[in-house]
This record gives C-alpha cells, sequence and structure tokens, in this order.
C-alpha cells in the first residue's frame, strides 16, 4: 500500500476557478457536426435539425464553452459559404481533411446551438489561406448590431441581435506543416498583431489568442512562442497550447502520469510569456488558453484523411474509442489545469463529439457516453469557488518518461458560498492502492458528502452504444473522518472525487 498526505488551506487560494476550463471544441472534421451536433432527419432532431439526445449529454457534460469551427479546418475555411439561404450555399472541398464541406451548417446554425446547449463560443479566424479583412468581415458580421453590409446580412438571416462573441483565436497551430498556410513564426505574429489591432478598432475588449507551438515535440516549440510574442504581445491576451496523449509502447505507467507533460509544458510556456513580458518591462500577463486537449491515439486507424479522388461528406475519422484508463489520464489532466488556473484561464477537450470524444452518435440512432465523459462531468460540475493549493508528500511509482512521480496527485476546490470543498484525486501507480491522509488547514469539516471511484480495474474496458458503462463512478465507501482530518483509500490507476462539508 502507498501512502501520500495532502495538506489543503482555504487560505491558499491559487485563482478563481475559470469556468472557461471546462470547454469543449466543435470542429468541421468527421462526424463532429454532421451525424453529430447536427442530423436533420434523425428522430431525436428538433426544427432546426439539431440532435436532442446529444444537446442532453452536452449538458449533462456540463461543457462551459466551445471553440469552432477548427481546428485544421479553419485554415482554408471561407466562413461566408456557410450563412445565408442553405440551398445557396456551395459545396466545397476540405483541404484539411480531404471532405466534401456541403456548408449546411455554418455560423448562424452554431451559435443557434449554442444558445440551445447554453455554452459561450469561442470562434478561430483563418489566417491560413487568408488574413486580417476577412477576420474583420467575419467580426462584424457576428458582433455588429446592424447598419453595415455584414451586420445587416446577419439580420437579414434572421439574427436580428449580435452575438457578442467575446473570445477569438486567431488562426490556428500555424507552425505546422500539415496546415493550409503555415507560417513563420515572424510572419505570424506580425499577421496575428496587425489583425488583432484591426479587430480591437471594432471592440476593445474582445479577448484574443495567439496560437502557440502546435504542441511541445515541434521544432519550432519555445522559439516560436517567443518570437509570436515578441511581435504580438501587446495586442493579444492569451497564447494557445496544444497537447494529446497516448500511451507509447505500452507503457500505461507512464500514460497514467500524462499530468506530468502537461504541468511542465504549462510551466514552460508561462515562463516564456513573462520572459518576453520582462524584457518589455509590461505589467501584463499573457494567460494560457490550453484549446486543444485529450487522449487521442493518433497511431490508430482510421486516423488519417482519406486521399485521392474521394472527397467523402462526414466520413468517420478519429473516432477514438477510449478505455477506463484513459478516463483515469481525463481525470489527471483536469487536475493539472486547475492547478495552473492563475494562467491557464481557458481550456478545450478537443473534441466534443465523435472525434475523439466524450460523446459518440451512431447516424439515426443513439447517443452514448465514452468513458472520458465521467470525469470530465463531475469535475465540470463540482469544481466551484476557488482553486486551493495542495501541498503532497507521499509514495512516489515509477515511469519510464517522468521518473519517479508522486504516486497520488491531486487538487482541490473550495466554494465560501456554499462551504463545499472537492477534492479530485487520482492514484498513478498501475499495481498499488494508496492510503491518503488529507489535513485540512485552519477550517473543520462537518460532512462526507460524497465520494466517488473510476477506475482500479478493468483497465481496459470500452464502453459500447448497448452498454455497460465501465467508468460510471461508483461510490468509495472507504472515506472517512472529520475536523482537520480525512483520510480514504485510493484504488491502484484510478481517479476519485471527494465532496466534504467544511466550515
Ligand atoms: O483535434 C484534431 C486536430 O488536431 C485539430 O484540427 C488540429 O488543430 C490538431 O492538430
Amino acid at each position: 500500500m502507498n501512502t501520500a498526505r495532502l495538506t489543503l488551506d482555504p487560505r491558499r487560494r491559487v485563482a478563481p476557478v475559470p469556468r472557461r476550463l471546462f470547454g469543449s471544441f466543435v470542429e468541421h472534421l468527421g462526424r463532429c457536426v454532421y451525424t453529430g451536433i447536427y442530423e436533420p432527419g434523425h428522430p431525436r432532431a428538433d426544427a432546426d435539425g439539431f440532435r436532442g439526445d446529444v444537446l442532453e449529454l452536452v449538458r449533462e457534460l456540463g461543457v462551459t464553452t466551445v471553440r469552432y469551427p477548427g481546428g485544421n479546418f479553419v485554415s482554408s475555411y471561407r466562413w461566408e459559404d456557410g450563412v445565408g439561404p442553405v440551398d445557396k450555399r456551395p459545396t466545397r472541398l476540405d483541404l484539411a481533411w480531404h471532405s466534401l464541406e456541403t456548408n449546411a451548417f455554418g455560423l448562424d446554425e452554431f451559435m443557434r446551438w449554442v444558445g440551445k446547449a447554453d455554452l459561450d463560443p469561442i470562434m478561430a479566424v483563418n489566417l491560413g489561406t487568408r488574413g486580417t479583412a476577412e477576420a474583420v468581415d467575419l467580426l462584424e458580421y457576428a458582433n455588429h448590431r446592424g447598419g453595415s453590409h455584414l451586420a445587416d446580412q446577419r439580420r437579414a438571416n434572421g439574427a436580428t441581435d449580435p452575438y457578442g462573441i467575446k473570445l477569438w483565436c486567431l488562426g490556428n497551430e500555424m507552425d505546422g506543416p500539415w496546415q493550409v498556410g503555415q507560417r513563420s513564426a515572424t510572419e505570424y505574429g506580425r499577421l496575428a498583431a496587425q489583425t488583432a489591432k484591426a479587430m480591437r478598432r471594432f471592440d476593445p475588449d474582445l479577448e484574443l489568442v495567439a496560437c502557440g507551438s502546435s504542441h511541445l515535440g515541434m521544432p519550432t516549440f519555445g522559439s516560436w512562442e517567443r518570437d509570436v510574442l515578441t511581435e504580438a504581445y501587446d495586442d493579444v491576451d492569451l497564447i494557445s497550447l496544444h497537447a494529446y496523449y497516448q500511451p507509447v509502447d505500452d507503457d500505461l505507467a507512464s500514460f497514467l502520469a500524462s499530468a506530468e507533460e502537461m504541468d511542465r509544458y504549462i510551466d514552460a510556456v508561462t515562463a516564456i510569456a513573462d520572459s518576453v513580458g520582462a524584457i518589455r518591462r509590461s505589467t501584463k500577463k499573457i494567460m494560457i488558453a490550453f484549446d486543444e486537449w485529450n487522449v487521442w491515439y493518433q497511431s490508430a486507424a482510421p486516423s488519417t484523411p482519406p486521399s485521392g479522388e474521394d472527397w467523402p461528406v462526414a466520413p468517420p475519422l478519429l473516432e477514438d474509442h477510449y478505455s477506463v484508463a484513459d478516463a483515469v489520464v481525463v481525470g489527471g489532466l483536469l487536475i493539472s489545469l486547475l492547478r495552473h488556473s492563475d494562467r491557464v484561464t481557458a481550456a478545450c477537450q478537443a473534441q466534443l463529439v465523435n472525434v475523439i470524444a466524450p460523446i459518440m452518435t451512431e447516424p439515426g440512432g443513439s447517443a452514448w457516453r465514452q468513458t472520458i465523459f465521467h470525469p470530465f462531468a463531475r469535475t465540470a460540475r463540482h469544481a466551484q469557488g476557488a482553486v486551493l493549493d495542495v501541498l503532497r508528500d507521499g509514495s512516489t511509482t515509477t515511469t519510464d518518461r517522468y521518473g519517479e512521480v508522486d504516486a497520488v496527485d491531486a487538487v482541490s476546490t473550495w466554494d465560501d458560498s456554499t462551504g463545499e470543498m472537492s477534492v479530485f484525486l487520482v492514484n498513478r501507480a498501475l499495481d498499488t492502492p494508496a492510503e491518503v491522509t488529507i489535513d485540512v488547514a485552519g477550517a473543520q469539516v462537518t460532512d462526507i458528502i460524497e465520494c466517488v471511484t473510476v477506475g482500479g480495474t478493468d483497465l481496459h474496458a470500452k464502453n459500447t452504444a448497448d452498454g455497460p458503462d465501465h467508468a460510471a463512478p461508483r461510490p468509495n465507501g472507504t472515506a472517512r473522518g472529520a475536523d482537520a482530518s480525512v483520510g480514504l483509500t485510493l484504488p491502484q490507476a484510478s481517479w476519485t472525487m471527494l465532496r466534504l462539508r467544511a466550515t
């Protein structure tokens, strides 16, 4: 049995829980939009063609924001193709995913869907094949009240009120060789700065995200962030991070500790951003939008887009089926994001439906929860109030990729308005349970509200449309104690949420 002692103190706050941490991502990719959120003719589709069963699951998942329309897709997208009468919209070749884009679903449909799902939109502009002018046009169409050509076009298309979209991504993964319109860091940094300045002439209060390098393994990583921010520091508010995790060579022990890599990535980008700020003697801090993250089996077929003559409509791409181990990793990644909530103020799990997603659908059939749905839903619902700094001490576990790491990782939140404290924990040791003692400094625990666990057994089990739900959180009856100390046992390779009442 491993042991861990966690100390948390409601007075040691990292930051208020950024609600935008529980964002997701809808890209025109595979079946995310078509037969995912949108499927006219489906028995559960509403008058707008939105699947009601998917909307119900999106609400249950507790998603707060959603990024749209890409992803790689945005880098060759013409937003104008997706507005106006549907029968007049052009069908186009989507160069990112080698698919046929019918444009039956576009900005106005997305905003209607966002309204029904009660989410805040995050809009990405195309800085791959397009530039500042088209970004400002999109902004005018979306956010201007009326009296100008594009705003009046939106009104004529049925949306009288402006959409008021606040958070905008200036392109996507612009250093990626796979990107249509790949750019050098300085070239992109200047374009991002110019586009940001133009967009702020329309609304100085927009929040703007510059692209970081596509992932930590890019040869451009580090110098890209520095060079982009050198050009655009004063004009943007956030820089994006993207990261996908998967086991390498079946090394499950390292995979369970993926949050180590996420921690290091966030810390590295924060340090780079702050060093650019220090050189400029700026008091401004650049925040982080971790606007693509998830488990993604990039080696698994059919992850690559079709090629050649074939340009299918909404082909099944990147449809990973997740295991219980993947759910434990997702729970661990959410712990890392929360721990950094003083700098990571927005995040998007990529993606929402069908494409590396917590929700799956069958065309014409049912919608169901993948294993990774559960830690996300519980964390999004119960991480409330402020994030608390958790001091960790105890057993370590050995990983090939990260060396010795704490066997138990954890973060906590505290909501003074309700007195509710939530502790999210992961036991990353593959074969050894952990006995955890939580010392609560400066508060009295009066009640254990709930303790649930995912994992521990059946690590390779996956959910299917017909069930059973292998990762549905099950009661963990080991939580005990009161006053200043609570104990519980974590099964090996598991994620747990403990909810307490404290005064
Ligand atoms: O989420 C899938 C793809 O991964 C996105 O389109 C791209 O931004 C990233 O490389």
